[in-house]
């Protein structure tokens, strides 16, 4: 349980503000997909159709109206941020040998690792191909940024697997680049765009970036305690890959000796099956708990961010959001 926000968040209903704008976005990636390698398109629209929450775009969409007007290059650059997220979810489920992605399986469990490794490859390409028609050198030069971080942060938790010493300034530097980034670039984004000035940009890419800690936060969390079914995703999956998330670096740090080798033992040999008994320890050393306040405490931050935007439904569904990243289940 988190510890504040105790009135449950209605995403569906945040949705119907940008419903038009988002059915807008989501034809520009199908169309975007279309290649005449049949692969490509049927591994990109496995994924894409699959669903998934479509919370980047929806942040970046959200962002622009709160500041005016939705352009064609704001729709543009929903689809790319939506482009290099799923890119990174192809490249991850490889990486985290993950076989369950949005209620299916993933598409390297049905086409294979190089498949996915290189469709994931293209849909960064195309992304960036879609980027250029902005015609705009600071769109360019964030989204290339970004996308250098979100790998340098894949290669800095890859170094930390089956480390149980990882601290959480480390952890926190991995969430840090591979997953808040691409939030935050997605809202400053919108600033760029709508030529908001220095300030508003800069508070647009604070929320996005605390939002994403939060959301990783969360994430971590969940791979603990959620459901399969809902999630839409494996448990566990972190633990049998030795990632040391925040729960289990709190619980090291506050478990009995015994407690804490059950989970030092466990991150060194990326074990599944030990998944029971590490769970007994993030619960008994109330490592959730903790998780759930860090990401609560981030999510304030980032409604914080956000005093400087003029009231607006629009704004109010942005706060929402932040809300949700820490009570979501799925
Ligand atoms: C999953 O992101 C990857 C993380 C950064 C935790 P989402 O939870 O936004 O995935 P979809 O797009 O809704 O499937
Ligand atoms: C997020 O981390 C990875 C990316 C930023 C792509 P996870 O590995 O925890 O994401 P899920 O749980 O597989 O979606
Ligand atoms: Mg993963
Ligand atoms: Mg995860």
């Amino acid at each position: 349980m988190t510890t504040q926000s105790p009135a449950s968040i209605d995403f569906d209903a945040i949705k119907q503000l940008t419903l038009a704008e988002a059915k807008a976005v989501d034809q520009l990636i199908v169309s975007e997909l279309s290649s005449d390698v049949i692969l490509i398109n049927e591994i990109g629209r496995y994924i894409v159709t699959n669903g998934g929450k479509r919370l980047r775009p929806m942040l970046l969409l959200l962002a622009a109206k709160a500041l005016g007007d939705v352009s064609q290059n704001h729709l543009i650059l929903a689809a790319v941020i939506e482009f290099i997220h799923t890119a990174t979810l192809l490249h991850d489920d490889v990486v985290d040998e993950s076989d369950l992605r949005r209620g299916e399986a993933s598409a390297n469990a049905v086409w294979g690792n190089a498949a996915s490794v290189l469709v994931g490859d293209y849909l960064y390409s195309s992304a960036f191909e879609m980027m250029v028609r902005t015609d705009n050198m600071r769109v360019m030069e964030l989204l290339s940024k970004t996308t250098t971080a979100i790998a340098e942060g894949a290669v800095l938790q890859l170094l930390n697997c089956n480390n149980p010493d990882t601290t959480e300034a480390k952890y926190l530097e991995v969430i840090a680049r591979k997953t808040a980034i691409l939030f935050s670039a997605a809202t400053q984004l919108a600033g760029i765009l709508s030529n908001s000035g220095e300030k508003i940009e800069t508070a647009l890419a604070q929320y996005g970036q605390h939002l994403g800690i939060a959301f990783q936060l969360i994430d971590d969390a969940l791979d603990y305690k959620a459901t399969s079914e809902e999630l839409g995703k494996n448990l566990g999956d972190d633990l049998a890959e030795g990632k040391p998330t925040l729960p289990l670096i709190y619980a090291i740090q506050n478990g009995t000796p015994e407690e804490a080798a059950i989970v030092i033992a466990a991150i060194k040999n990326g074990n599944r099956e030990v998944f029971n008994d590490v769970y007994a320890v993030v619960q008994r050393t109330n490592a959730i708990t903790y998780t759930e306040e860090q990401a609560d405490l981030q999510a304030q931050k980032a409604i914080d961010s956000l005093a400087i935007l003029p009231e607006s439904d629009y704004k109010n569904a942005l706060i929402l959001l932040a809300k949700f990243a820490v009570q979501r289940s799925y």
